[in-house]
Order: structure tokens, then C-alpha cells, then sequence
């Protein structure tokens, strides 16, 4: 279905000099402008209690966009793009009143780009205003930072808002990957009727990060990989991977199906959680220092920078299904990926072979980077004897479509201006999300180290023994 363009409004981004407005938003917004996705009529406020003039505003968003836009900007694109920002210094005394005046519309999209600590005062700051009336909030993760900080959250966001103006951010949820999922699930019939526990034996999920904590060493500390990914980006994957058909795709329809897989998923069991911590190591050809020596970060943190579990998903479907989550920073290589294992052949007509040693049947859902999907199976090596070596089928999105997807915040700022929620998460799944990984945020135990460039640390692979992980190259696979 062609995007159109939204009704008309305002869009405001509070803390728009900040570094996610430069890296994501202003260029994601360019590009919308550009490709004409942009409501016909409204402005675009940047805000943020810096000294700044409309002018460097202007020169700050032009170099935003210069530098981080996927398409590279063309002059005449900039200056219409350029012609509808509008600067407004916020005074904190005035509580976002100073916002009134730069406003167009009766209606506005307001994005939060702020640290989570701002944004419960910003929003009870919005109610007093009066800006409530016609505002949808988008707001980012970390949505809290445990059960019961979520729920308090979600209290004073509906003190202001009704969750129909609420968008929840989870970027995951832009990917072109992630959504061609459900495609992939509901729009074949070929796929559907193998989607359970008779036909599959587990499921492992990976988003594996070969960058490390970079500059934000400090708001890592209070975070680590399982809040920062597994709360969120891994649960959202794994509810649209084992999710029930829903009627429509209609946001709610969408929504209860996901909730009822997060409502089904078990909390975590700290005896099936591995944490780590990255040491020095070599990653891309480069040394690397390892996290406690990373600006920001305490010389003993325990902050994990890996995190693996056993989950289960006690519903008809799934019970019995092993469902092992992993994600790291400085690990190898950078690959999300969703392998489902087929169930073993009831009788092995070829003992002897390779085909009792491996796995012969899976699938890889390459969600990023080298995006694609592929199914391997055992074929007859040619010859006069009846020899069996595992093969693949390969669809890559290069090569099927050669064009560059547009960038997750570009969609998801689209539907946001369209009212859409399909791609937002709901504040159920929010707080289901936390209640899930709760009893590991109350129970750490200790971390354990890896070192940087590895899959992370031996005990994450106890936890599937004999088994392993399934990694990018292995059994001759993508
Ligand atoms: C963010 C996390 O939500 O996702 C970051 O806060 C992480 O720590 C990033 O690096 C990963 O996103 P992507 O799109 O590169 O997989």
C-alpha cells in the first residue's frame, strides 16, 4: 500500500540539538519532506533550552542532515525542508508554555528526544501548558526501568494523554525485516502449517552488536543488554515470530495477538539467564578495550553487555518450544538473526551419513545485516553412492529488490503523523515486557566475562549443550 500523505499538523521535537534529533530525526524528517510524506501544511519545531538563534538551528539541522540522511540531499529538497523548521529556545521556568507561540495547528506530533528522566516532568509540564488538547506523544525506550517505574510512567502519561495519542517506540519495529515477518507468516501457506510445536524443536533469536558501549558508557551503567534490548527489541521479535494469526491488520487486532505471546512467555528464570561483560579483545581488526575501561563505566560494574536465556512460551502451539535469546555488544560480528530448527526425521534411512550429525532442517530469518531468509536441507551429493550434505535456498533482499529500505524512524514517524499504532507498542506489552524480565533485575547473580569479538562468554552455550548456537557461517549456511 502507497504512504500518503498525513493531515495536517505541527511537528515538534523537544530536544531537537540533542544527538538522536541529529543522527535520526532531522534526516528522517528530510526525507519524509523529500518524498513528499510530510503533512501539506504545519511547521517543525525544534525545541531544547540551549542558547541557540533560529539561524544555527538551521545551519545545525542542514549538517544533521548532510551527514546522516541515507539519501544524499539535493539543494532544492534542503531549502523547502529547511524553510519549515522553526527554533524555539525553551526557558525550563516556563514549563513549555514557550512552546504556544511557535504552533500553527490545532493538532501537533510531539516527540520526546530527551533522557528517560525528563520525560515524566515534560509530559505533566505539557498538561499544564493546556498543550494536551490535539498532541500525540511519541515517546523512546527505555519506556522505564523496571516493572513498577513502567507502570508509574504509563500513569502519568494518562493523566495528560489518552493511549490513542501514545506512541511507544521500539525501532525494531521499523525494520523492513521485522515487518516482512508477518508477510512472510500470514501472507504464504506454505510456512504456517510447520509454525508449531509438532514441526519445530527451537527457536533462537540473536541481535549480536559488534559495536560496544561507544560514548553512552554512562547511561549503559544504569542499563545493560537486558533492558536496553531484551525487554524490548528481542521480545518484539519474538512475539511477531510466534504470535497467532491476527483477524485483521489493524493496530489493535495486531496488538492482542502480541500481548497474548507475551501474556504465554514464562518470566525469566535466573538459573536459565547468562550475563556478561566484554573484555579487551580484537573486533573488525581492531583492539578494543574492554568494558570497565570504557569512558562512564565503574572500574567493577556488573552491568551485563551480553545477556542469553531459556525461555518458554506456554500456549498451544509453542509448549515444549525452547525459545533461547541472546544479545551482545562487541561480539563478532553484527547479525540479527531468528533460526528455527526443525524437528529430526522420525526414521534415519541414511545412518551413517552427515544427515546424523546435523540438524537437517532450518530456517534463517537474517534480519540485519545481509538481510534475507534461507532454508536448509539435505541433498544427494552426486555420485554413484548415497551420500547427504545439508544445502540451502537463499532469498536476499539485495538481490530481489534492488532498493535501499527506508531508514526505521522514517516510518515510524509517517505513522505516527497518520495516527497508525500497528508498528507502536501498547502499554500492556510494555508492562508485560518488565514483568518478564523482572525477576533477573531482582536476581542478577554474577556476571561473567567474554572476550570482545567473541559470541560471548562459555556459559551462554551450557545453556543449549550439546547443542550450539547458531551462528552466522556455520553448517555452511549464510
Ligand atoms: C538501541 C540500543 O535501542 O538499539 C542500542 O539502545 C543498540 O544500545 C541499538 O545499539 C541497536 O539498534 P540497531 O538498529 O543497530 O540494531
Amino acid at each position: 500500500m502507497a504512504l500518503s500523505p498525513p493531515p495536517d499538523q505541527d511537528i515538534v521535537v523537544v530536544g531537537a540539538t540533542g544527538d538522536l534529533s541529529a543522527r535520526k530525526l532531522l534526516p528522517a524528517l528530510y526525507n519524509l519532506s523529500h518524498e513528499g510524506l510530510l503533512p501539506g501544511h504545519g511547521r517543525i519545531v525544534g525545541a531544547a533550552p540551549v542558547d541557540l538563534e533560529q539561524a544555527g538551528f538551521t545551519e545545525f539541522a542542514r549538517h544533521a542532515v548532510e551527514s546522516f540522511s541515507r539519501n544524499r540531499p539535493t539543494r532544492s529538497a534542503m531549502a523547502v525542508f529547511l524553510r519549515r523548521l522553526q527554533f524555539v529556545r525553551l526557558d525550563p521556568a516556563a514549563k513549555l508554555t514557550d512552546l504556544r507561540t511557535a504552533l500553527t495547528r490545532e493538532r501537533r506530533l510531539l516527540y520526546l528526544a530527551v533522557p528517560p528522566s525528563a520525560f515524566a516532568p515534560l509530559i505533566t509540564d505539557l498538561g499544564a501548558a493546556g498543550l494536551a488538547e490535539g498532541t500525540s506523544l511519541i515517546i523512546e525506550k527505555p519506556f522505564g526501568h523496571d516493572l513498577s517505574s513502567a507502570r508509574k510512567l504509563n500513569d502519568t502519561i494518562h493523566s495528560v494523554l489518552p493511549e490513542q495519542c501514545v506512541f511507544r517506540i521500539d525501532h525494531y519495529l521499523g525494520k523492513e525485516t521485522v515487518q516482512n515477518l508477518l508477510v512472510f507468516r500470514f501472507g504464504n501457506s506454505i510456512f504456517e502449517r510447520v509454525w508449531d510445536r509438532d514441526a519445530i524443536s527451537r527457536v533462537e533469536i540473536t541481535v549480536a552488536e559488534s559495536l560496544g558501549v561507544e560514548q553512552r558508557g554512562e547511561f549503559y551503567e544504569q542499563t545493560g543488554a537486558i533492558r536496553d534490548i531484551v525487554q524490548n527489541h528481542l521480545f518484539q521479535v519474538l512475539a511477531i515470530t510466534a504470535m497467532e494469526p491476527p483477524v485483521s491488520f489493524d493496530a489493535e487486532a495486531l496488538r492482542n495477538e502480541k500481548i497474548k505471546v507475551l501474556q504465554a512467555l514464562q518470566p525469566l528464570d535466573p538459573g536459565h539467564v547468562v550475563r556478561g561483560q566484554y573484555t579487551a579483545g580484537t573486533v573488525d581488526g581492531k583492539r578494543v578495550r574492554g568494558y570497565r575501561h570504557e569512558p562512564g563505566v565503574a572500574p567493577r560494574s556488573e552491568t551485563e553487555t551480553f545477556a542469553a536465556m531459556r525461555m518458554s512460551i506456554d500456549s498451544w502451539r509453542w509448549s515444549g518450544v525452547p525459545f533461547f535469546l541472546r544479545t551482545g555488544k562487541r561480539m563478532a560480528m553484527r547479525d540479527t538473526r531468528i533460526v528455527i530448527t526443525f524437528r529430526d526425521v522420525p526414521l534415519h534411512l541414511f545412518a551413517g551419513t552427515d544427515v546424523d550429525d546435523v540438524d537437517c532442517n532450518r530456517m534463517i530469518i537474517r534480519i540485519q545485516p545481509d538481510e534475507g531468509i534461507s532454508v536448509s536441507f539435505v541433498a544427494k551429493v552426486p555420485g554413484a553412492e548415497v551420500r547427504v550434505q545439508p544445502v540451502s535456498m537463499n532469498f536476499a533482499y539485495g538481490a530481489s529488490f534492488k532498493t535501499s529500505p527506508p531508514e526505521a524512524y522514517e516510518r515510524l514517524r509517517h505513522d505516527a503523523l497518520d495516527g497508525d499504532h500497528t508498528l507502536f507498542i501498547r502499554e500492556d506489552e510494555v508492562e508485560r515486557g518488565w514483568a518478564v524480565v523482572q525477576p533477573v533485575l531482582d536476581h542478577p547473580g554474577a556476571v561473567v566475562q567474554y572476550r570482545a569479538g567473541s559470541w560471548g562468554p562459555d556459559e551462554a552455550d551450557a545453556l543449549l549443550a550439546p547443542l550450539p548456537w547458531h551462528d552466522p557461517g556455520e553448517g555452511g549456511s549464510p
